[in-house]
């Protein structure tokens, strides 16, 4: 079947009653006697409404699908459950900020070493040797740098290394890690899957049975769950997705293109640009470009000055939704960027709507 058909059916029901059951708010469940003889026996242990979520993802995935509370929840599960004290972990410059830090941070402090590399030209696959884990971000969060996926996780089966690919930007609609070789794929729902900006979600999909029980072991023991009422209306925004993405991708390709017509845009970002760096590998490894285009602009006066002047586009942080926004990435530290550079998450709107807001404050940026 094609993909926007399997979406749509995923996680649904065939025998007669609801095509898919409300969202069961359960902590405690009846279970006498031998407690594995019960699919479900303690909130913090199972969910209906996570096996219905759950095996939707595992279908767009390819692998068994664990969700979890965010995406940065998901990433933790995946740090924990690879790697001990002095195991080295290869991270990318370029990639989700948080991520860094949670690194930097906590697994620095158990003993692991980070190395980091740039995800441009596959640098990364320069520094595997003696490593654990190879964490990789392609397209980037923010600055969409490009790698090889398959070619890394050649690289790093040779040598025995673990890798983990974050695909929150691109959605497992427009890239399918594990299917290009990787051990674990890792995303934040709270973005394009779910598209709606009304949950905080994530999950960790691996095609590995002992790597799959592990995330779900550590779930379990630190607690880290997904409410039902989230996942619930997570499922019920999953059936829109191809469309969601395919009008989004179509956008971003055309305002990336205005965007980089316009004078006062001094670098534009978009994977789906001919001249990106990573073009011919993006249009080899996914399916469409997605929904963020970042661009620069001369100075932080300059991309004030813009956010302010746009009247449709909100300005926010996060990405993938439904609603256009941007911002201001700098505002947050932690990140090699300019200070006027803008990440723009495209929505659903009419391009010609977009196109005339963003016009407009470009104008307001000229004084
Ligand atoms: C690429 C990427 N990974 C992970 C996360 C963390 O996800 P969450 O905010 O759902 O915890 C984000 C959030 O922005 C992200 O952009």
């Amino acid at each position: 079947m094609h993909p926007d058909t399997t979406i749509l059916h995923a996680g649904y029901r065939s025998e007669p009653g609801p095509f898919r059951a409300g969202p069961q708010f359960s902590s405690t469940y009846t279970t006498p006697g031998d407690p594995s003889q019960h699919p479900f026996t303690y909130g913090r242990n199972q969910n209906p409404t996570w096996t219905a979520w759950e095996d939707a993802l595992s279908t767009l995935e390819g692998g068994h699908a664990i969700a979890f509370a965010s995406g940065m929840a998901a990433v933790a599960a995946v740090f924990g459950a690879s790697v001990k004290p002095g195991d080295v972990i290869v991270l990318p410059e370029d990639s989700y900020y948080a991520v860094r830090l949670l690194a930097s941070g906590w697994l620095s402090a158990c003993g692991v070493q980070i190395r980091l590399a740039p995800t441009r030209g596959n640098r990364q696959a320069d520094a595997l040797d003696g490593a654990r884990l190879l964490w990789i971000e392609t397209p980037s969060n923010p600055q969409l740098d490009v790698c090889d996926i398959r070619h890394l996780a050649e690289a790093a089966r040779d040598r025995g290394v673990l890798v983990a690919v974050d695909n929150t930007t691109a959605t497992p609609y427009l890239q399918r890690p594990l299917t290009l070789g990787a051990t674990y794929v890792v995303a934040s729902d709270t973005k394009a899957l779910t598209g709606h900006s009304d949950v905080v979600l994530g999950h960790v999909a691996t095609a590995d049975d002992n790597a799959a029980a592990a995330i779900r072991s550590w779930r379990t023991l630190h607690g880290a769950i997904p409410g039902p009422m989230e996942v619930w209306l997570a499922h019920r925004s999953l059936a829109t997705l191809p469309l969601r993405m395919n009008r989004q991708c179509a956008s971003a390709q055309a305002l990336a293109a205005f965007l980089a017509s316009q004078p006062q845009v001094t670098k534009v970002y978009y994977p789906g640009l001919s001249d990106h760096p990573g073009h011919a590998i993006a249009a080899r490894q996914m399916n469409g470009f997605g929904p963020v285009v970042s661009f620069e602009l001369p100075t932080r006066t300059h991309a004030e000055a813009f956010l302010s002047a746009l009247t449709l586009v909100r300005e926010a942080t996060s990405f993938g939704g439904v609603h256009s926004t941007a911002e201001r990435r700098a505002r947050w530290g932690g990140d090699a960027i300019s200070e006027g550079f803008i990440r723009f998450s495209v929505g659903c709107e009419a391009i010609d709507d977009i196109v005339d807001d963003v016009t407009r404050a470009l104008r307001a940026t000229m004084g």
